[in-house]
């Protein structure tokens, strides 16, 4: 249900995108006669896109568990632009139809921000778990117990992040120091992975 909002949005978006874009282009070279024609050819469609666009996003704004502060910036910008276009447009004034375009344009980055911030937190989630069942088993076991050749219980590690990137960093008696094999990010994600997944359980 979710997803399938999500892209009935994008798709919102794009349209509502596109009828703005020719329209701020026209108005801009001063094509009035070509704008008015093709505002009155789109008004119904443009119409159907704006509240497409708002009703998505804000049921949208409704199912996320919690709002990330980018996207109060991205809605405030949407609401800001709404105004500016229809006095805009009414008044023919350039400044204010491309600042309305400007803020459009905004939003639409953060929202690619946003998304691009959760969708590198949920790899670096998986690829530590796939890291650590590679390399680190062997010794720790999968729930980090197994206490192999006098591997510590990962489950009771006292350690903090810091301490554990240390450790995985350069090594300790019989644990080899993984700089060489595993990248800073590589190592940031599997100490995430022993916080999150085994840690105290
Ligand atoms: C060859 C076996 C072996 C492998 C493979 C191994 N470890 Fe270890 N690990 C140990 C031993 C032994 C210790 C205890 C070192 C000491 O304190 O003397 C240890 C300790 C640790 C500690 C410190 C825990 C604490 O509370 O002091 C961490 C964190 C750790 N290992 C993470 C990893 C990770 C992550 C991997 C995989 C990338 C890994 N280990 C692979 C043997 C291994």
């Amino acid at each position: 249900m979710a997803t399938g909002m999500l892209h009935s949005h994008y798709l919102f978006v794009v349209l509502f995108t596109l009828i703005y874009l020719i329209k701020t282009i026209l108005l801009l070279s001063d094509k009035d006669e070509l704008l008015e024609k093709f505002k009155k050819k789109t008004k119904i469609v443009e119409m159907i896109v704006s509240f497409g666009f708002l009703a998505t996003g804000v049921f949208l704004l409704t199912q996320m568990p919690h709002i990330p502060s980018l996207m109060y910036v991205k809605v405030g910008l949407v609401l800001a632009s709404i105004p500016l276009a229809v006095v805009g447009y009414k008044k023919k004034n350039k400044v204010l139809v491309t600042l309305s375009f400007f803020f459009i344009v905004v939003s639409f980055g953060l929202a690619q921000k946003v998304k691009k911030e959760k969708a590198g937190k949920i790899i670096a989630a998986l690829s530590g778990k796939e890291i650590f069942e590679q390399k680190c088993v062997l010794c720790h076991g999968g729930d980090g117990k197994l206490g192999m050749s006098g591997a510590k219980d990962l489950s009771a590690t006292a350690l903090p992040h810091t301490g554990l990137v240390e450790i995985i960093t350069n090594g300790k008696n019989t644990m080899a120091a993984y700089k060489s094999s595993l990248s800073a990010e590589q190592i940031e994600a599997v100490a995430s992975y022993i916080e999150t997944d085994l840690k105290g359980k």
